[in-house]
């Protein structure tokens, strides 16, 4: 048996079919692109509405699955934008309805840590979730996953982008600060903005146009935004694994398909005898797979959800979610709450 999961919280509708051994079966995505600047919720949701239904099918298709051998129909609840996480609720909803399946909520968030942790073998990673709208660091303790640190201000992958467009290019700006940023070599001086666990960009977004005015290269500005957004990143998740005393660090989000990213982490978490891990591209943006998986752990731990109460969750905290699957998975890491033993004399 397998289980449908549908991903709809912000640019990218996709369906994805997970077998009870994680294995994935087929994940089917498209993404909507806007024209110009950023995200428009109700044409996003206008283009998810558009897609999904052939989505599901192509999804069903491509993995050889007949409606009957679904067990559970999963679906993002939150958080993510209203009109967005209505498009994906309602194809699940009447899903749910057609094929007589238990429809399951899940946090996308969540959804994130558990595919990375089911594809890395990590029994309690840590995870850094990089992406448009979210930069969060979140581990699990006492019960919940917890956000330890996050944003302040815009998420990192919305700043790349917003820095890119007005350097004249196109969204997504991501990846071409990443080609651009391989020919730079020139660190400039930009705001290393970390406040504890937390950090913020909009400084960083000031101070690399002000550079650009100056004429600094567009290669080194991609270089040096690089380097310092990403060291800040690292940081916190040190901070995060120290704190822990744990052994390992997920990565999530679309800006986790960063190479440069991706070493960084990965240096100070070996560093530091620990073991770092990055799902594929495909699995790190967002995707119906993570969903469909996450569905297979609540649904089996009991978790569904009837139409009535399936209202999506636009602010859904991933604190506030409870994960029953993971009681059975051993005791929470030391947790933060605790207390650190005083030192010896
Ligand atoms: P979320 O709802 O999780 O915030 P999202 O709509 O931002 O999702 P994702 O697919 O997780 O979607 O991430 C998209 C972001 O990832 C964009 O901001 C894009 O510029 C960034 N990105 C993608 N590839 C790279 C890369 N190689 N380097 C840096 N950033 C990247
Ligand atoms: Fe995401």
């Amino acid at each position: 048996m397998v289980v449908l999961g549908i991903e709809s919280t912000a640019h990218t509708a996709s369906v994805g079919i997970v077998a009870d051994d994680a294995r994935v079966v087929s994940l089917a995505s498209a993404m909507y692109r806007p024209e110009r600047g950023g995200i428009h919720p109700r044409e996003a949701a206008n283009h998810h509405v558009e897609v999904l239904p052939e989505l599901v099918r192509k999804a069903l298709e491509d993995g050889g699955v007949r409606p009957s051998e679904v067990e559970a129909v999963a679906f993002a609840q939150g958080p993510g934008l209203g009109p967005c996480l209505r498009a994906g609720a309602t194809v699940a909803r009447m899903l749910s309805m057609a094929w007589r399946r238990p429809l399951v909520p899940v946090n996308h968030c969540v959804a994130h840590v558990e595919i990375a942790r089911v594809l890395s073998g990590l029994d309690d990673p840590i995870l850094l979730y990089a992406s448009g709208g979210n930069t969060q660091v979140i581990a699990y303790a006492r019960g919940r996953y917890r956000v330890l640190g996050e944003t302040l201000d815009v998420g990192i992958g919305n700043f790349l982008d917003k820095l890119w467009i007005e350097l004249g290019g196109k969204f997504p700006g991501g990846p071409a600060l990443e080609k651009e940023a391989l020919a730079g070599g020139e660190l400039q001086p930009l705001p290393y903005s970390v406040h504890g666990m937390d950090v913020a960009f909009s400084g960083m977004l000031t101070a690399a146009l002000a550079l650009h005015r100056k004429g600094v290269p567009r290669q080194d500005l991609a270089y040096s935004v690089e380097v310092t957004a990403y060291a800040m990143l690292t940081e916190i998740t040190e901070r995060a694994l120290a704190h822990l005393r744990g052994h390992g660090v997920v990565l999530g989000g679309g800006v986790a398909c960063n190479e440069r990213l991706r070493a960084m982490v990965r240096a100070m978490v070996e560093g530091r005898g620990g073991t770092m891990f990055a799902p594929p591209r495909s699995l790190c943006v967002d995707n119906g797979a993570m969903i469909a998986w996450t569905g297979h752990l609540a649904y089996d731990a009991g978790v569904t959800t009837s139409i009535a109460g399936s209202a999506v969750e636009p602010r859904q905290r991933t604190d506030l979610v409870a994960t029953p699957w993971r009681r059975s998975t051993g005791a929470a890491p030391a947790s933060l709450l605790e207390p650190t033993p005083a030192p010896a004399g």
